[in-house]
């Protein structure tokens, strides 16, 4: 095949910035499911057919179904997001499929966003805003709207990784007293936040603040249920902007919100995305839910638009990824 015939698929409408880099490249045709909303899973598993590329988000399962339907021409596969649990990584390897990817980009986006919903969720500010609107605001009230704050406090992170240290280097300004992270390793990175590792049952019985921000393996699905939230402080906040739900054992975080076992939650990641609007956390006034914008800053999307269609360009071409994920 000369390169002009190489063929690639895009799931969804992505930034112009990345779309300008796939056609100016000139050694590929693309198509492109041009719309905000997800590809339906039979459109893309017939828009995959033959195609050299794949360039897939984070809500596209790629499969050994999708791969099949690919067939044998598809040599790489970017994604726009740092998280690659949707994607049969097994399959790839046997395959020999390169996989692209988008670290570090997204970084400060994602640890802004934590802070912003850590402070939300422990300061009750949609609680209040809502009182604003709905009139329920009546006088200053010693006694009204209370949360937690972070000076003097112990903040705990599940996965001291590159979102969770950018989250600690964040939260340390405010004051936080002991900063506790757990994971399968310590991490030299740590001194840098004078992060003390400890084991999670200490994290658990420790910290105010437990902030989640691991990858999503088999060893972190359903990590955080019954037992875990029985162990957190019942004045604790606990916030997920890691991997869907999937993490999380929501049925657990929801009892443990409704019998104060614990304070509060805030969520940027559910299970499933979107979360019914009736499922029941959104009946609890102390839980924060944000429909999965940890990312979400113009230039932050422009720029992870940019790293996937670079990523996908250097795989069609067989060369050097600016971010591949070694499979
Ligand atoms: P990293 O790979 O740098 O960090 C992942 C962390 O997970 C590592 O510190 C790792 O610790 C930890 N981890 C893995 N297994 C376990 C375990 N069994 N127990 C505890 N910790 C564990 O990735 P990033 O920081 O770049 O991204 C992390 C995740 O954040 C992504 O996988 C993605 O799912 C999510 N994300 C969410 C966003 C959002 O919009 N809400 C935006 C961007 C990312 P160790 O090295 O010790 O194993
Ligand atoms: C990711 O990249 O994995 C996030 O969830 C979205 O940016």
């Amino acid at each position: 095949i000369t390169k002009h015939t190489m063929k690639v698929f895009v799931t969804r409408r992505i930034p112009q910035e990345g779309m300008a880099i796939l056609k100016q490249a000139g050694i590929c045709e693309v198509s492109v499911w041009d719309s905000d909303e997800p590809v339906p899973r039979s459109d893309l598993l017939k828009r995959v057919e033959g195609v050299h590329g794949l360039l897939c988000m984070l809500s596209d399962r790629i499969d050994t179904e999708v791969l099949d339907a690919a067939g044998p021409n598809l040599k790489v596969i970017s994604t726009l997001s740092v998280g690659f649990d949707h994607l049969a990584i097994d399959e790839l390897r046997k395959r020999g499929i390169r996989l692209g990817y988008t670290p570090d980009v997204l970084t400060d986006a994602t640890a802004e966003l934590t802070v912003a919903l850590l402070l939300a969720t422990a300061r009750r500010l949609p609680e209040g805003i809502q009182e604003v609107k709905s009139g329920g605001w009546s006088s200053w009230k010693p006694l009204w709207l209370c949360g937690y704050g972070l000076s003097g406090s112990t903040v705990g992170v599940l996965g001291l990784g590159r979102i969770g240290l950018a989250i600690a280097q964040r939260l340390k300004p405010f004051g936080v007293k002991r900063l506790l992270y757990t994971g399968r390793h310590p991490k030299p990175h740590a001194q840098e936040v004078d992060g003390e590792y400890v084991p999670l049952d200490t994290l658990l019985c420790e910290s105010d603040f437990v902030v989640v921000s691991c990858a999503l393996t088999p060893d972190t699905c359903g990590l955080c249920d019954k037992a875990f939230f029985s162990k957190m402080k019942t004045t604790a906040v606990f916030i997920n902007t890691s991997r869907l739900g999937a993490v999380v054992n929501q049925d657990d975080l929801f009892e443990a919100l409704s019998i104060g076992q614990i304070a509060a939650a805030g969520l940027d990641v559910t299970s499933p995305e979107p979360l019914p609007t009736d499922h029941p956390l959104l009946t609890l006034t102390n839980c924060v839910i944000l429909p999965h914008i940890g990312s979400a800053t113009y230039s932050t999307r422009a720029t992870m638009a940019k790293l996937s269609a670079n990523n996908l360009l250097a795989g069609l071409t067989r060369d050097a990824m600016p971010s591949e994920l070694k499979l």
